[in-house]
């Protein structure tokens, strides 16, 4: 019979496995309302010794990946069943599976076994950029002898994920493409875009970055002096007029820097288009006396989520209308920034007006101009 003491004594078991490190794996499936989300899995790690623990689960056709503390997945677990009716866990002798109705009453079953798994130890990863990648270690990120630093291990995967997200999309440039970081800020992301294409795939790509910050660029143009075809340059990129620009990305560039950013991509008919938006105030500023009055955006926080919406919406649809061909998606999770909206755009020789959508958007929410419409006049 379900009772909530099966829940308590699942728990129970899942804390003590978890003390004997003899918990193996956690799954969670069946959510209770239509998730995005429809499994959940814990991996028990060794990794050097310490016993962590992986999660992973898949959105939108994308697989997030992160690395929980025990006392992180424990916490974790109230939410977890709270949210789904069917939790597996492999313990090293016993399977458990908890079957949790609607009035949050569980049924438990224990069938002992040996599970012959080890616990995964920590195999080597194989990363697109490697921990031993001499740009990390000038970059401050790796030790000398190449291992991540743990303040940097947020900041090293956000790297990995960005090269695995534009990889499909630079591979197929010209070999001798021009590409420009605007706002490259300390050049992670320009540094490790000349590793991987220039240094690992053998391509000659022309790479950019430039940022307003002096010092940082002087700092990092001193790093950056054996590789030959990485440059930073210290300016603005309002006034920056670059001949070719085959591939544009500009992550997290303030404001209007992306739209900056997006216009003169636009205008030198750019292949690719890679932007993370970062604050969205031009929009805001534009729906402010509209938003005043309005039931929902008369709260800022919503004004301020509302008003991003429709800054990278409307973003997308100029971008369509000049013949690309785009993409918006979440590129890493929230664990890592909440700035984590991407747009990619592929040229393409379509054209279609966008104009009757975007006029619609704008009337709709009080906004009379967006600031790439300005600026592509
Ligand atoms: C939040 S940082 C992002 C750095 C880098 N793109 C990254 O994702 O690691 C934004 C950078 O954009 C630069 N920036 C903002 N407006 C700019 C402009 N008009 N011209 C050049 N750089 C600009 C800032 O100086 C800052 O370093």
């Amino acid at each position: 019979m379900p009772t909530k003491e099966s829940i308590d004594s699942f728990l129970h078991l899942i804390d003590q496995s978890c003390k004997e490190e003899s918990l193996i794996s956690l799954t969670a499936s069946d959510p209770w309302t239509k998730s995005n989300v429809k499994k959940v899995s814990f991996k028990a790690l060794n990794i050097k010794g310490k016993y962590t623990i992986s999660k992973s689960y898949l959105l939108n056709n994308q697989q997030f990946t992160e690395s929980l503390q025990i006392s992180e997945f424990k916490n974790s677990l109230v939410a977890i069943i709270e949210n789904y009716k069917q939790l597996n866990a492999k313990l090293k002798h016993q399977n458990l599976q908890l079957l949790i109705n609607k009035k949050r009453e569980g049924s438990l079953k224990k069938r002992s076994t040996t599970n012959k798994e080890e616990l995964h130890h920590n195999k080597q990863k194989s990363y697109l950029i490697p921990p031993d990648a001499s740009f990390l270690h000038k970059l401050d990120l790796s030790t000398k002898d190449g291992k991540i630093k743990d303040k940097a291990q947020k900041k090293f995967r956000q790297i990995n994920k960005f090269i695995e997200v534009i990889k499909p999309h630079f591979e197929s440039l010209p070999d001798q493409a021009h590409i420009y970081d605007f706002g490259c800020g300390k050049g992670y992301l320009t540094f490790a875009m000349d590793e991987y294409f220039n240094q690992q795939l053998n391509k000659n790509f022309t790479i950019k970055g430039i940022d307003l910050k002096k010092d940082l660029i002087l700092n990092i143009q001193k790093l950056a002096t054996n590789r030959p075809n990485l440059q930073f340059v210290y300016g603005d990129i309002n006034k920056e007029n670059p001949k070719r620009i085959d591939a544009l990305i500009a992550l997290h560039a303030c404001d209007t820097a992306t739209d900056i950013a997006i216009a003169k991509a636009i205008k030198k008919e750019a292949q690719l288009i890679v932007v993370a938006p970062c604050c969205q105030k031009q929009i805001r500023k534009e729906m402010a006396s509209f938003a005043s009055s309005h039931p929902m955006l008369k709260h800022g926080i919503l004004l301020e989520r509302q008003a991003s919406l429709l800054t990278d919406s409307i973003r997308a649809l100029i971008m369509e209308s000049k013949g690309y061909k785009t993409k918006v998606f979440e590129f890493i999770t929230t664990e890592h920034t909440a700035k984590n909206i991407m747009i990619i755009g592929q040229k393409t020789n379509v054209t279609s007006s966008k104009s009757a959508e975007i006029s619609q958007l704008k009337a709709q929410f009080g906004i009379r101009e967006h600031a790439l419409e300005k600026l592509l006049n």
